[in-house]
């Protein structure tokens, strides 16, 4: 049963940004050859981006300018291909480019830096460097008076390992920069369909009236990823699940489907609600609590094979019930799993409605419940599934169907939601945090994460292991079992 058809209707609105100056430190590593660049070939391509920009990348690696055009061309052409079917607009972009040695943790090279700058556009240092070196190359920006009131710092994952850490690093960069220079990225937050959720939520007037404990039995948030540790063994054994995954991109799923509606659509207001979401959050208790490490299976070897320490307990997988403790979700559990080695790839967010009050069907008590599905990766789009009559004669026999709605065909075929980057970066060169956390939130969720962490560090248990192409460990299930409620099928 399809909602709507292809919607011809749709065009694209892009609104060229203001000129800017764009610093990439660490312009030659993974992040930014994957994805920073290509993210601003696409909105060059696109037309969003000022041919007048100018992307000064910063490494430590002596290069000239024109081994850096190279190295960028060479990086487009390995991850978007486009651009050698659009050489004007490549050529238009690789002129925008400049490069520069600086010394991160000395002196050298920042007065160059500053000169490169121009005094009369938006500034923007992206550092998409460790995070032992936030700190050094924000007092240097501020050091070197190359950080204007201006300017803006965008930083990214990991942010801090704890609340100790995150306090910190909060710290070193408000010690350098107003908080609303400090742009702390969670690349969720830059899929289409989380903020889309925004939009199902708050300028629908279908679903608001029953978001709500009256009406919803429980939600499943579920993020699955069906590739392993691979070659991140050395960062992910020291991180886990639960700070990797769950205490910044699960918690904002979290928190988008849980907050209250804003008064306003704008970075403060929306992040106080988010804020008051993981305030309310009810301290974790670690029988509600499940982890889990992969086995070999696939020909893809085990989590062992990836990491240096045999008897490693990090987690690769976690299932936790949580409590939001307010009004609208007292009683409501929200059941969050993710993992690596999965059986696919799918990132959704489930909200199982109440069945209706009273039975007239005897079919009723054995039938399913309405779940909308909100599916954020692969195909994204929602579906409502619904209980109908199922046709034919024969007397009242129910069915469950779904109401489908895939984004890509409903809005067209040439619908390709943007990657992330390109909306967060465009957000940060026009002044919008609505997309990114602020440092009380970053805080907040460390804090409501740390006590787990210490409890699993402290406790002699090990994760419970799980076959590689599955849906996770039997713990997981039971988890929903004991409640008297099931997760919805891994399936992409
Ligand atoms: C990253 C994690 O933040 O998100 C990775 O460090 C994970 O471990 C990735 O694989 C998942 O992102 P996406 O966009 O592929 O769902």
């Amino acid at each position: 049963m399809r909602l709507i058809g292809k919607n011809s209707a749709m065009v694209s609105r892009v609104i060229p940004v203001t000129p800017f100056d764009l610093v990439i430190f660490g312009a030659t590593g993974d992040l930014a050859r994957r994805k920073l660049l290509p993210a601003l070939f696409r909105r060059m391509l696109d037309g969003q981006m000022p041919t007048n920009a100018k992307i000064i990348g910063v490494a430590r690696r002596q290069m000239s300018r024109e081994s850096f055009q190279d190295f960028v061309r060479e990086a487009l052409a390995e991850f978007e291909p486009e651009a050698l079917a659009a050489p004007k607009v490549l050529k238009a972009f690789l002129a925008a480019l400049d490069y520069l040695v600086v010394d991160v943790m000395g002196d050298a090279g920042w007065a160059d830096l500053g000169q490169k700058l121009r005094p009369d556009v938006v500034r923007a240092f992206y550092l998409s460097v460790g995070p032992s070196l936030f700190g050094e190359i924000a007092t240097r920006l501020n050091r070197h008076g190359i950080a204007t009131p201006q300017s803006r710092i965008v930083v990214e994952k990991p942010l801090g390992h704890d609340l100790a850490s995150a306090k910190a690093l909060n710290a070193q960069l408000g010690a350098c920069f107003d908080e609303q220079q400090i742009y702390r990225i969670d690349h969720y937050l830059g899929k289409e369909t989380v903020q889309n959720l925004m939009a199902i939520r708050f300028a629908n007037a279908l679903f608001e009236p029953l978001w709500n404990s009256q009406h919803i039995d429980h939600v499943q948030i579920t993020v699955a990823e069906s590739i392993g540790v691979e070659g991140r063994g050395g960062y992910y054994d020291k991180s886990g699940a639960l700070r990797d995954m769950v205490q910044n991109h699960m918690m904002q799923l979290l928190c988008l489907t849980a907050m209250e509606p804003p008064a306003k659509f704008n970075a403060d207001f929306v992040r106080d609600e988010k804020l008051k979401v993981i305030r309310a959050l009810e301290p974790l208790r670690v029988e509600e609590t499940v982890r889990g490490q992969y086995r070999g299976g696939g020909g893809e070897g085990s989590y062992f094979d990836h990491v240096e320490n045999p008897a490693s307990k990090t987690e690769s997988f976690v299932a936790l019930k949580v409590e939001v403790e307010n009004w609208r979700w007292a009683g409501v559990p929200f059941y969050l799993r993710t993992g690596k080695r999965l059986r696919a790839r799918v990132s959704e967010i489930v909200v199982v409605f109440k069945k209706p009050p009273h039975a007239i069907f005897p079919e009723m008590a054995t039938q399913g419940s309405n779940e909308l599905v909100i599916r954020l990766q692969p195909d994204e789009g929602i579906t409502l599934n619904m209980t109908i009559k199922e046709p034919g004669p024969g007397g009242m026999r129910l069915a469950q169907v779904p109401l489908d709605m895939s984004f890509a065909e409903a809005l067209g075929e040439d619908f390709h939601g943007p990657d992330a980057y390109e909306r967060l970066i465009m957000d940060v060169i026009r002044g919008d945090q609505t997309l990114f956390m602020r440092g009380d939130e970053l805080e907040e969720a460390w804090r409501w994460v740390d006590p787990l962490v210490a409890a699993w560090a402290e406790s002699s248990a090990r994760p419970a292991g799980y076959d590689a192409g599955g849906s996770g460990p039997e713990d997981a299930l039971a988890l929903l079992h004991r409640d008297g409620r099931k997760w919805r099928e891994i399936e992409s």
